[in-house]
């Protein structure tokens, strides 16, 4: 662009942006909030005037595939969860198909897992921590949790161990971590490895280190309910650099060169390579060492999760206040199990979880109909026994003792919010809502 012509364009994209910020101000509602009125959403993203700019700016760059956005993303998401590398996808569920998978690369030699190996992981949580297992012609084994924590135990765990087992995948749930520390010792151990999925749970700290930090690889959701948003969107990380390359190889198609998708030759060797059968000097770019995907995210989205990113600590300082207020002012509740933080941790939480006492004069449904009557927003702990849905029924697993607990999950346990958005007004509806019924029902 010439001079002037750069000038003028500078000067009409400050002049949109200065448009952009006046629009938010104006479209943005500060309602009073109407008990039993207002809806109360057990999750959402919580975007500001920066994140409606970010987007703008985005489009107005056209920048519609991955970009430099993704990778300055990448650079500060990995600095800030304490991992030396960051890979952006287009879901948490992509993350976690991409951490698995990355551990059968043909790259690990003798230690990649080969189909029929196990995987020990939970029977009461999201379905795409689970999927990558089956995705890969692995089998997963089912332990169970505990009430309170909804976590499982090391000692679950270790006596899951069998001789084919080969690694541990585990969510940490709505934010509140397993034992990471003696999980990845267990891991250790055994030569297993560790793969931590922290997508409800990201700033959560257990031993007084970050979540994500414990396993060989970690993932993240960008989706709206989680702690930072892209819409869509996720992340894998790592601090070893072989797992790290693999991750991008079968994020992207499977290719073995790293360029990015519009560099050329940035490592001088393009056309030296001699790989497979191919012929000397083919096209480094279309050399694949990986039956891949496509997971990558776009600018638009990574654009978004920067001035995301810069709000994370109040995030989930906020989150961490929302559930102590829901916890104090729900404490002693008869016909309630509610929810421990597990010993160590200080978890930065996705929502809070209320287990109605199987022996309460009241159950799941009443209850959770007297606050969504009251349009308070309740969730189920995602699957509850994830191994009673038909889609699991013929698929191989082996269960580690019993699920009893997630069985009392599927019928007695649900959730509310514990978001950002969410006031001290709304919040303490939701505590005299649930006192007023459970009185009720004394
Ligand atoms: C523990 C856990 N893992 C994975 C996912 C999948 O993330 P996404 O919705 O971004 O695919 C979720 C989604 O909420 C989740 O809670």
């Amino acid at each position: 662009m010439e001079g002037g012509q750069g000038m003028q364009a500078e000067q009409s994209r400050q002049q949109l942006v200065e448009m952009v910020r006046k629009y938010h101000r104006e479209v943005q509602q500060d309602s009073a909030f109407v008990p039993g009125v207002t809806e109360i959403w057990p999750s959402g993203a919580v975007l500001d005037e920066d994140d409606r700019v970010a987007l703008v700016e985005a489009a107005l760059d056209m920048r519609i595939a991955a970009g430099p956005s993704s990778r300055r993303f990448e650079s500060r998401f990995a600095h800030k969860l304490k991992r030396r590398k960051a890979h952006l996808t287009n879901s948490g569920s992509s993350a976690n198909l991409l951490a698995l998978s990355a551990l059968t690369s043909p790259v690990l030699e003798d230690q990649r897992l080969r189909p029929g190996d196990e995987v020990i992981t939970v029977a009461a949580g999201f379905p795409t921590t689970v999927n990558p297992i089956l995705q890969n012609g692995l089998v997963p084994v089912f332990v169970d949790v505990e009430l309170g924590t909804y976590n499982t135990t090391a000692e679950r765990v270790a006596a899951a161990i069998g001789p084919r087992t080969r690694a541990i995948m585990l969510a940490h749930t709505l934010g509140n971590p397993y034992p990471a520390g003696e999980i990845a010792r267990l891991a250790d151990d055994h030569e297993l490895f560790f793969v931590e999925d922290n997508c409800d749970a990201v700033g959560s700290l257990c031993d007084g280190r970050l979540t994500g930090t414990f396993g060989d690889l970690s993932t993240v959701s960008f989706y709206p309910a989680h702690h930072l948003t892209m819409g869509e969107g996720g992340c894998v990380l790592t601090s070893n650099l072989a797992l790290a390359r693999i991750v991008e190889s079968m994020r992207d198609w499977g290719r073995d060169c790293w360029c990015e998708p519009g560099e050329n030759n940035k490592c001088l060797k393009r056309f030296s390579y001699q790989m497979g059968t191919l012929p000397e000097g083919y096209d480094h770019k279309y050399i694949f060492s990986h039956v891949g995907y496509n997971l990558k995210a776009t600018d638009l989205q990574a654009a978004l999760g920067l001035t995301q990113l810069a709000r994370l600590d109040e995030f989930c300082d906020v989150r961490r206040r929302n559930w102590r207020r829901l916890r104090a002012g729900l404490d002693g509740t008869p016909g309630l199990i509610l929810p421990e933080a597990t010993p160590n941790t200080d978890p930065s939480w996705f929502g809070f979880v209320i287990t109605v006492d199987p022996q309460a004069r009241f159950t799941r449904g009443e209850l959770v109909a007297h606050l969504e009557e009251r349009r308070i927003g309740t969730r189920l702990l995602f699957a509850g026994n994830l191994t009673r849905h038909p889609a699991y029924h013929d698929q191989p697993h082996r269960v580690a003792g019993d699920l009893a607990n997630s069985d009392i999950i599927t019928d007695h346990s649900f959730w509310v919010g514990v978001y950002p958005a969410l006031t001290e007004e709304m919040l303490d509806y939701v505590i005299a809502s649930v006192q007023e019924f459970v009185a009720g029902r004394g």
